[in-house]
């Protein structure tokens, strides 16, 4: 079999320009736009790159999105009091303070520093206990909504199917694990979450009807771990050095794609394929924050 490609590209496009017209409607009834918040601390390159990414979506999508950079000798109090002050603002919807942060600032701490209703990248224990117990208010970290839609969208059935997932971290693996076993539509799977400690883990993922990636060790996903058939989500975004590109490297995923597309029937490419999406669930995160503080 050879598999046929879920685009992610496409996909994103989908939900980018349905998140377009909600803004749209959203600043013509209200008088004034979704506003989404950055906050950077230091100069790390790639840190750089991705907020510049994020806000010159917010320009297209027409959201407000207003960026805040404090310097890389900033101490946790500094990013905690801005933090604070953006809680405060009423047209600042959304909060995304952006990670890695300098050493001696704790991550955990000024995320759940965030007032919920405006962490719209999904990070807070409190969306993670209400994506647990199935509240539609909560805000679901962008990676795992943006695998959710590919699958939806992509007309892949999840009902009573058996999902395994690669990696339990808070920002993809445990959110993914939650939302895809959840009571109803667009749900309803048998999930397995499996991690470092799982034991033989190729007879684990050779049950996957669906097998999803996210661990961060590129090419790990061999053909001999996967179901004839199955469909597999690949997350994983690893810099593989190559002289042979302008940049100097290039980016492979978990999934040893060709000889694993021959045995699959649909998967994700890397790029492509995840990394697109995250970026547009975070613009649909940003206008849902916006409307359900203006209700
Ligand atoms: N496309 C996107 O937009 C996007 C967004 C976020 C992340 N990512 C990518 O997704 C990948 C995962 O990110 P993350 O933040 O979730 O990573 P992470 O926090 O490092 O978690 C990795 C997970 O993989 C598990 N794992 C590692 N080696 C394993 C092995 N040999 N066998 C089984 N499980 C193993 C770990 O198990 P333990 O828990 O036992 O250590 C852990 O649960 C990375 O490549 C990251 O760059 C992509």
């Amino acid at each position: 079999m050879s598999a046929r490609l879920l685009d992610g590209k496409l996909i994103s496009e989908q939900v980018l320009e349905e998140t377009r017209r909600g803004v749209a409607e959203f600043t013509a009834k209200h008088g004034f736009a979704p506003g989404l918040a950055f906050v950077r601390v230091g100069e790390d390159p790639a840190s750089v790159v991705y907020v510049g990414a994020k806000a010159k979506m917010c320009e297209r999508l027409g959201i407000q999105g207003q960026t805040y950079v404090l310097p890389a000798s900033a101490v946790e109090a500094q990013v905690l009091d801005l933090v604070a002050s953006l809680n405060a603002q009423p047209r600042v919807h959304g909060i995304l303070v952006q990670s890695p942060m300098p050493a001696g600032i704790r991550e955990d701490v000024v995320f759940e520093a965030i007032l919920p209703g405006k962490d719209v990248d999904g990070f807070h224990p409190l969306n993670l206990g209400k994506l647990a117990v199935g509240d539609p208010t909560a805000f679901v970290a962008c990676t795992p909504a943006g695998v959710h839609q590919i699958l939806l969208r992509g007309g892949i059935p999840l009902a009573g199917r058996r999902v395994v997932i690669l990696g339990r971290s808070r920002i993809v693996g445990k959110p993914l694990a939650l939302l895809l076993s959840g009571k109803g539509k667009g749900a309803d799977a048998t999930v397995t979450l499996a991690h470092s400690r799982t034991q033989d883990l190729p007879s684990v993922t050779r049950e996957a009807e669906i097998l999803i990636a996210a661990m961060g060790k590129n090419r790990f996903v061999t053909a001999d771990m996967v179901r004839e058939g199955a469909v597999v989500v690949d997350v994983g975004i690893t810099r593989v050095p190559d002289p042979a590109k302008k940049s100097g490297a290039r980016i492979e995923g978990d999934v040893d794609f060709i000889p694993v597309s021959q045995k699959a029937s649909w998967i994700t490419p890397v790029p492509g394929g995840v990394g697109p999406m995250t970026i547009a669930m975070l613009m649909a995160n940003t206008l849902k924050a916006a409307k359900l503080q203006t209700a």
